[in-house]
């Protein structure tokens, strides 16, 4: 099973898939976590990114799509995966959309999370994990940045026939249980 999570900053992407990662038993891939840990290890790709991520922009595509082809190509990955954060522009999509078609598989499901601007907002400000881009101003870029570059990639997955809309109000229980509804069974 190979899903996506898709939404804006605090739409409870990284909640969401970590839950429905143990549920399947498939891994979840998070980008931004994996350029966090990056950075964190001082590695050369955290050099690179560190900046782009303090300010609340994205990492140039090429960057990112290198990444998770690495990543995705590891024996782990074979059962099945959650993409959370990628992709993030539509030339991201195309990109894993050819990666894909060579290795033979396929999204199963685009599911996206979607809530108030208010309530992202406030999610984000009280997170409390002490990310670089959680201050109030970063938070206005990266929403920003979603309205502007991310969104559209609803419309490609929309076209592309696998897209779920998931209400991403309420606790996170319930949310989940959307989630569940919305993943097509085997
Ligand atoms: P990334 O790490 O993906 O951050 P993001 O998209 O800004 O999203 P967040 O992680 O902030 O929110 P989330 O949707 O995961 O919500 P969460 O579950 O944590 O990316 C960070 C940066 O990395 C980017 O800005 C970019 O620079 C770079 N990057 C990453 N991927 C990239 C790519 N593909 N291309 C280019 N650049 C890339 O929830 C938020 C908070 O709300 C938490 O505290 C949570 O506990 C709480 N919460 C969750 N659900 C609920 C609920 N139902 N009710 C109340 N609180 C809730
Ligand atoms: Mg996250």
């Amino acid at each position: 099973m190979r899903i996506i999570i898709f939404g804006p900053p605090g739409a409870g992407k990284g909640t969401q898939a970590k839950k429905v990662a143990e549920h399947l038993g498939i891994v979840h891939l998070s980008t931004g976590k994996m350029f966090r840990d990056a950075i964190n290890e001082g590695t050369e790709l955290g050099k690179l990114v560190k900046s782009i991520i303090d300010e609340g922009h994205l990492v140039p595509d090429q960057t990112v799509v290198d990444m998770v082809e690495e990543t995705i190509a590891n024996e782990d990955y074979s059962k099945g995966y959650i993409l959370d954060g990628f992709p993030r522009t539509v030339e991201q999509a195309v990109a894993f959309d050819n990666l894909l078609e060579r290795r033979g598989e396929s999204v199963d499901v685009f599911i996206s999370l979607h809530a108030p601007d208010h309530e992202l907002i406030q999610r984000l400000l009280s997170r409390g994990e002490g990310r670089s881009d959680d201050t109030e101003e970063k938070i206005k870029t990266r929403l920003e940045v979603y309205k502007k570059e991310t969104a559209p990639v609803m419309e490609y997955y929309q076209q592309a026939g696998m897209f779920r809309s998931v209400d991403g109000t309420g606790t996170v229980d319930q949310i989940f249980q959307r989630i569940l509804s919305a993943i097509p069974k085997r």
